[in-house]
């Protein structure tokens, strides 16, 4: 029976429940909610309760990323191991029912063991269909330790996906083999949800947060910090070149042995997404480590890349970001990841398969086989205007995409979600070989949420206005009022961070750069800087 206990949040503990109030909202007749939120979907965060500021980060996430937001708490017995601490792992429903209803979260799916056909029995002793991951995925870091955890995790987590349905999923990094392997799940078994993974949330101290960290007395706080001052040295240590599995892991350990009461289970070298142990880093690695304080079981991880970073450039309509991107790109040596003129060649491809611009169908398959190339090499035809050159399936367009039709038909084609979300695979996929510097509303959020420097440029609708009035003239164009200008940029800033689609918004951890008394060159000047300062 669904129950309504919050004043916003819906408690269900029953299956049957859940799903009739989903169909319900997501047909639009039971839409009664919280319409509060830009975004698309269906967002699930899967915890086991015990809420703390990392599953919240998790949540205010998965809130700003889509249209309903189901948060499930179950302490699930198939991922403890008899000797495990399920009986005593902390259960503080009452107290997550609030921080969710804090949180803006619509749905609390809390299930009994027996409406998810779970046996309260141990984990072992269970009649159960499960999903095995790959062994060799379950045989490092804490695999060795804890053996049927991770088929306990992946059986809970399929069987919650298949609930609840959602288009999206979200799972802390701190749990570093579990999104490898839940990521490796849905991929084998085509599962049709984004895996989201989130950043850890650590304290001032260092100190990754974790529903375990209550059952730490303050001096073992203090204490536990070891695990990460440990990881930092070693990340310190990897960007002044340390590569192999050798060095990288005495550091750690050096720094664990002087905390002795720190027990440490292993520190280990993997690849992040295969989890297969790693004798050095080529491209990236994932070093991890366990280690026990008492009765205490802790973990933490970095993830060291050696690739050059991506710089991420956000921000409102008209505050400058195609133009400081461009020479950003070129002060720094870095590839400029032209989103705009990918858009613009994608459009030329529909054009000139004279496909019609409402079959979206036949977009989505005409885009998900293109192969778009940017170089950062002048294009010949266009030297001095730094221009990349820009090729689809093997032509070069750099030259077709400015045409007029291209210009009259770019926005209506940009706005189609199966376009978006092709052509972010694509910008992902120049984001894994790093080297690049990129811009767009929603760059530094969603397409590179890992970028190494993320800025926020800005300026004010009444600066802008001036702008764009400065433009205008340039171009020898009929003169509109300021008062208008400003009108329509406070419209369109209003638009971009309300559409459902990839709204406008600040990462948390983006610098922001306010341009209202800054030239070009010194915004420039700026972001360079503090890459040299902040990634050298
Ligand atoms: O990370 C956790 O809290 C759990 O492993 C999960 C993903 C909720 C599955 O029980």
């Amino acid at each position: 029976m669904a129950e309504c206990l919050g004043v916003f949040v819906r408690v269900f503990k029953t299956v049957a429940g859940l799903r009739c109030y989903l169909e319900l909202q997501q047909s639009g007749d039971g839409r009664e909610s919280n319409d509060r939120t830009p975004g698309v979907g269906l967002g699930l965060v899967p915890t086991m309760g015990a809420l703390h500021a990392g599953h919240l980060s998790l949540i205010q996430r998965a809130r700003q990323e889509n249209a309903i937001v189901v948060v499930s708490i179950f302490v699930n017995p198939l991922q403890f191991a008899p000797t495990e601490d399920f009986q005593q792992y902390p259960r503080t429903l009452n107290q997550d029912q609030h921080l969710c209803e804090q949180a803006g979260v619509d749905v609390l799916f809390v299930p009994t063991m027996a409406e998810l056909g779970i046996a309260s029995a141990p984990a072992s002793a269970m009649p159960l269909t499960q999903v095995v991951p790959l062994a060799s995925m379950m045989s490092v870091l804490c695999g060795n330790s804890r053996p049927g955890h991770f088929q306990g995790v992946a059986t809970i987590v399929t069987k919650l996906l298949h609930l609840v349905q959602p288009n999206r999923a979200y799972f802390g990094q701190k749990d570093a083999q579990q999104v490898a392997i839940i990521q490796r799940l849905v991929t084998d078994l085509n599962v049709p949800v984004e895996i989201v993974p989130c950043r850890i949330v650590r304290e001032p101290s260092g100190l990754a947060l974790s529903s375990r960290n209550q059952y730490l007395t303050p001096d073992q706080k203090i204490q536990a910090v070891a695990l990460f001052a440990g990881l930092q040295q070693a990340e310190q240590a990897f960007r002044q070149g340390e590569r192999s599995q050798e060095g990288l892991v005495a550091i750690v350990q050096r720094e664990v042995a002087g905390t002795p009461d720190l027990q440490l289970e292993y520190v280990e070298l993997v690849h992040p997404r295969s989890l297969l142990p790693l004798a050095r880093i080529d491209e990236a690695g994932l070093l991890a480590v366990a280690a026990r304080l008492g009765t205490t079981r802790l973990i933490d991880n970095v993830i060291l890349r050696c690739r050059q970073p991506i710089v991420a450039i956000d921000g409102p309509a008209g505050a400058g970001k195609s133009t400081v991107t461009r020479l950003v790109a070129e002060a720094l040596g870095l590839l400029h990841l032209d989103t705009g003129a990918m858009y613009r060649a994608v459009t030329w491809l529909v054009l000139q398969a004279g496909i019609p611009l409402n079959d979206v169908v036949a977009i989505a398959e005409l885009v998900s086989q293109c192969q778009i190339e940017l170089s950062s090499q002048d294009h010949p035809a266009r030297a001095g205007a730094a221009q990349p050159t820009v090729m689809i399936n093997g032509q070069d367009v750099t030259e077709a995409i400015r045409s007029q039709d291209v210009t009259a038909q770019v926005s209506a084609i940009a706005a189609q979600a199966v376009v978006r979300r092709e052509l972010v695979k694509q910008q992902q996929s120049y984001g894994c070989r790093g080297g690049i510097v990129a811009e767009g509303r929603d760059i530094g959020t969603q397409v590179f949420p890992d970028a190494e420097l993320k800025i926020f440029l800005t300026a004010s609708v009444q600066e802008r206005g001036r702008r764009r009035q400065q433009d205008l003239k340039d171009q020898g164009k009929p003169e509109i009022s300021l008062d208008d200008l400003e009108q329509t940029i406070y419209e369109r800033d209003r638009k971009d961070s309300t559409r459902a689609l990839s709204p406008l918004r600040q990462a948390e951890d983006a610098i922001e750069i306010q341009s209202d008394r800054l030239s070009i060159t010194q915004v420039v000047e700026q972001i360079v800087n503090l890459y040299h300062s902040k990634l050298l």
